[in-house]
């Protein structure tokens, strides 16, 4: 990691010929040396959505070379827009501008945007060149690294999609000042759960910066997005497609998207559901006798501290959670596998709870 000032610095993705850089800082947006040096020919599309486009998309825009040939996608905000209609409205656009394979992507927004442009990136005429701007705090920790892209489905959250890796990620924190205060409660349950499977002194860390961090200070916030894309970064290299231990970065998910999925898309935020699913899944983790009490109420504590829930839907039954759960990508034939603790800081994918171990845990779950 190189610094040139206490809230500037660059990581990198090791991914052999696909590997790319992470630049983390402030007043990154509007700097044409961010951009340039990734972009693949003299056609760029930049595509964002109607909350962020007002906000940075002309400084965006405005950065970029003169010559270059530059347009604009401007998709409707929400969960329920991440569709595959959405992505066939940046398809539309970069055939009807005449956009050829050396064209290049720039996502400007949070993880909804970052997914569906990395999926249109990847799909386009086999695959073009893509660069994520991420403006929530959790696509800075999350969502723009590690090259998973695609589109929900009614009946599954992320279930179309593709690996397509950027070819920059630029995060510029200064994008979080507009960030409203639930969408930063719901960035940092990503946050948790790098330091819950990967790095218990980054747990007791957060556990001390947490108010730091909900107020963005920014030297706190560099280093919160730092150490998680280190950790994101460190995982991808060492399983890009998801073979075995990329599996981990999804501790809370499978019980998280079920509760997405059950109540409608946007309803609950991505990171409020994968909040309470880290918390189920700390739960079970307790019942199986895995972690002992006081790490249990020490995982409970950082994600209430947060802003975030810890129970689940009160309109969803056993049974609902068990039908979505069926779903997950995780699962290999017939068999649930979950991300469990071990301890803090030590998570493992393991498919050894019985369903009528995980039907008495849901049964007794708080609702909320
Ligand atoms: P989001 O993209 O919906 O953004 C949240 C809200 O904040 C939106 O209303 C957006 O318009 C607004 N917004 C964005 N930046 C803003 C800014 N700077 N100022 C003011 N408002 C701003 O949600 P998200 O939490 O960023 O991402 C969630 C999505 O990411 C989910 O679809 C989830 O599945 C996906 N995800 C993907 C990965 C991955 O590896 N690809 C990982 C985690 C999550
Ligand atoms: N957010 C899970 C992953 O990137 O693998």
């Amino acid at each position: 990691m190189t610094s040139t000032a206490s809230t500037q610095r660059t990581l990198h993705v090791a991914l052999g010929e696909r590997s790319y850089p992470i630049h983390i800082g402030t007043e990154l947006i509007g700097r044409a040396d961010m951009l340039t040096p990734y972009l693949a020919g003299q056609q760029v599309m930049v595509v964002t959505n109607e909350t962020i486009a007002p906000l940075y998309l002309e400084k965006l825009c405005a950065s970029l070379p003169k010559h270059l040939e530059v347009r604009t996608v401007v998709l409707p905000d929400g969960e329920q827009y991440k569709t595959i209609e959405q992505v066939s409205r940046i398809w539309d656009a970069l055939l009807e501008a005449g956009f050829n394979r050396r064209c290049t992507l720039i996502a400007l927004g949070g993880g909804v945007i970052g997914d569906m442009v990395g999926y249109a990136a990847a799909s386009y005429q086999r695959g073009v060149a893509f660069i994520q701007v991420p403006t929530t705090l959790l696509s800075q920790v999350d969502s723009s690294v590690g090259g998973k892209t695609g589109v929900n489905h009614p009946l599954g959250k992320n279930m179309i999609g593709a690996f397509w890796q950027p070819k920059a990620v630029l995060v510029d924190i200064d994008s979080l000042k507009s960030l409203p205060r639930r969408e930063l409660s719901a960035g940092v349950a990503e946050v948790i759960k790098y330091g819950l499977i990967r790095d218990e002194a980054f747990l007791s860390w957060l556990e001390a910066n947490m108010p730091a961090l909900l107020d963005v200070e920014p030297e706190v916030v560099a280093e919160a997005i730092a150490r998680s894309c280190q950790i994101k970064a460190d995982i991808v290299a060492e399983d890009e497609t998801e073979q075995g231990v990329r599996a981990l970065l999804n501790l809370g998910h499978t019980f998280g998207h079920a509760i997405e999925a059950h109540q409608g898309y946007g309803n609950w935020l991505h990171g409020e559901a994968v909040g309470a699913g880290m918390a189920m899944a700390a739960t079970l983790s307790n019942r199986l006798g895995w972690i002992d009490d006081a790490a249990l109420a020490r995982s409970l504590a950082v994600i209430e501290s947060a802003e975030l829930p810890l129970a689940a839907p009160a309109n969803m039954s056993s049974d609902d959670f068990l039908a979505r759960m069926r779903l997950d990508k995780k699962n290999i034939d017939t068999r649930l596998r979950l991300v469990l603790l071990n301890a803090l800081g030590d998570a493992c994918v393991s498919d050894a709870t019985p369903t009528d171990m995980l039907r008495t845990l849901l049964d007794a779950y708080p609702r909320c």
